[in-house]
């Protein structure tokens, strides 16, 4: 433990502003660390789990950076229980995971796998025992490759395919979870999956991409029905979809039209159709005069899309700037990149804009429950061989995105969760892992977890809640 130690001694001062910045939250919000499946598991060829998009996706020369895969990832598949601690002391209030389709169906239809379930039971099992919610995410984008042979999310079968996978993952956890996600950032399965081609299932045609976001929709429709049906009465389901802030680069009317449109497509192609029942109405001609007429849209589809849910998860990174020009595609835009800081990811630090999200989503769409279920900042550990933990930048990202929250909270905002991205360093998709988000850093020679300076200020943070007692201390005191 002393190795861990090193890097998140006291620091007074740093600890009394966590525990002030708490104190602006209710006892009971949520406040919790994020991963998906095939981001931390490994143990791909195991117990049954069949393949996925993944595993095929990181095959391919050039997909991902030094041909990296998520084959060992974090081995939390082997890690469970210490893993469990590791949250445990941090003080984690809640989790958010992804259950992994294919190790529930190997082929994505037909036979269920028992022991996938078992180990989603056990995981279940071991954070309510410690205290912490489990929220889980169906689809965090490892769609089972027998169904990608069918056509995948190009397919509309897809969609039913997934309310039945929806409805036995609700009858196996139902009875212990009650917040459930059906969709992680549908818009990146779609656009980065199908148009651009960067993630799998590496498909570049604007047509399929466009027809896949919309089976996407169709399916949340239909697992979110799924859910309610199999699942207890106290079962919540909502979705999760990727917010950004998105500025115009200057004040000429055709930069600020460029960002409209950016907007259209980036926050509000499935925004408005889960809300609103609709497709963005100031895109949809565009769009259709370059790719054509949108014949895969059926009747009742959009109702589907828009079935009520219980709440809205938002995933916030950062700010794009905008500027006309560019591209001969529909958008007619250029991305004009950052004037501030940035993250190892290149992205700037953007706090204003998170508490603009929020502000936005209950301005424009309504009031409703909303959790931030994604946040977070990718940085190399710097410090030196002394305080090789202590994430300065981290911290202050951390602390900034959290009182952007407060902020929106006092100003009315329903905000009821933070789910910090992510727990521990992992499998960043298409970077490998060379971009390294977690509270909790990991050695993937050795897999020792080693706790940065942001976790401990996390749970001083978190420790200001009051509603549930402090978790046992385990290995995170000074
Ligand atoms: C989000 C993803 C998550 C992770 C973070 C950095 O888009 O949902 O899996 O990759 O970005």
């Amino acid at each position: 433990m002393t190795a861990e130690r090193a890097g998140i001694l006291a620091d007074n001062e740093a600890e009394s502003d966590a525990r002030e910045l708490g104190r602006r939250f209710p006892p009971d919000f949520l406040w919790g660390a994020a991963t998906s499946a095939y981001q931390i598991e490994g143990a791909v060829h195991e117990d049954g789990r069949g393949v996925s998009i993944w595993d095929r996706f990181v095959r391919l020369p050039g997909a991902v950076a030094k041909g990296q895969t998520g084959e060992v990832a974090c081995d939390h598949y082997h890690r469970l229980d210490r893993d469990l601690d590791l949250m445990s002391a941090i003080g984690l209030r809640s989790y958010r995971f992804s259950v992994a389709w294919p190790r529930i169906m190997p082929n994505g239809r037909g036979a269920v796998n028992q022991p996938g379930v078992d180990f989603y039971r056990r995981l279940v099992e071991g954070l309510l025992e410690r205290g912490i919610v489990p929220m889980a995410t169906l689809y965090h984008w490892d769609l089972p490759e027998a169904l990608q042979e069918a056509g995948g999310w190009a397919a509309r079968d897809t969609a039913s395919r997934f309310a039945d996978y929806a409805a036995v993952v609700a009858e196996a956890l139902g009875d212990r979870v009650s917040l459930w996600v059906t969709h992680n950032e549908p818009w990146v399965s779609a656009f980065l999956g199908h148009g651009y081609g960067v993630h799998a299932p590496g498909t570049r045609d604007w047509a399929t991409a466009f027809t896949a976001a919309h089976h996407l929709l169709v399916s949340h429709g239909l697992a979110t029905q799924a859910v309610r049906a199999a699942a207890s009465s106290a079962a919540r389901v909502g979705i999760v979809l990727d917010q950004y802030a998105i500025d115009a680069v200057s004040d000429r009317a055709e930069d600020g039209e460029a960002a409209r449109r950016m907007d259209a497509w980036r926050n509000r192609w499935f925004l408005d159709p889960v809300v609103k029942g609709t497709y963005p109405a100031d895109l949809v001609p565009e769009l259709e005069a370059v790719i054509g007429s949108s014949t895969w849209v059926r009747d009742g589809d959009l109702e589907l899309a828009a079935v009520p849910t219980d709440f809205l998860g938002v995933n916030y990174y950062t700010r794009i700037r905008i500027e006309a020009g560019g591209h001969e595609d529909f958008l007619r835009i250029r991305e004009a990149g950052p004037v501030l800081p940035v993250t190892a990811k290149g992205w700037e630090v953007f706090p204003e804009g998170l508490e603009r999200t929020l502000l936005r989503l209950r301005d424009e769409y309504g009031e409703r429950p909303l959790y931030v279920t994604e946040n977070g900042a990718a940085y190399e550990d710097a410090g030196g061989p002394d305080e090789p933990l202590s994430d300065v930048q981290r911290v202050a990202y951390l602390r900034e995105h959290v009182e952007a929250v407060a902020d929106a909270r006092a100003a009315g905002v329903d905000v009821r969760g933070y789910f910090y991205w992510s727990l521990m360093d992992n499998f960043e998709w298409a970077d490998g892992y060379a971009m390294r988000f977690g509270l909790v850093q990991v050695d993937f020679d050795t897999q020792e977890r080693s706790p940065r300076a942001s976790a401990r200020w996390y749970r001083e943070l978190m420790s200001e809640r009051g509603a549930t007692p402090a978790p046992a201390d385990r290995g995170l005191a000074p």
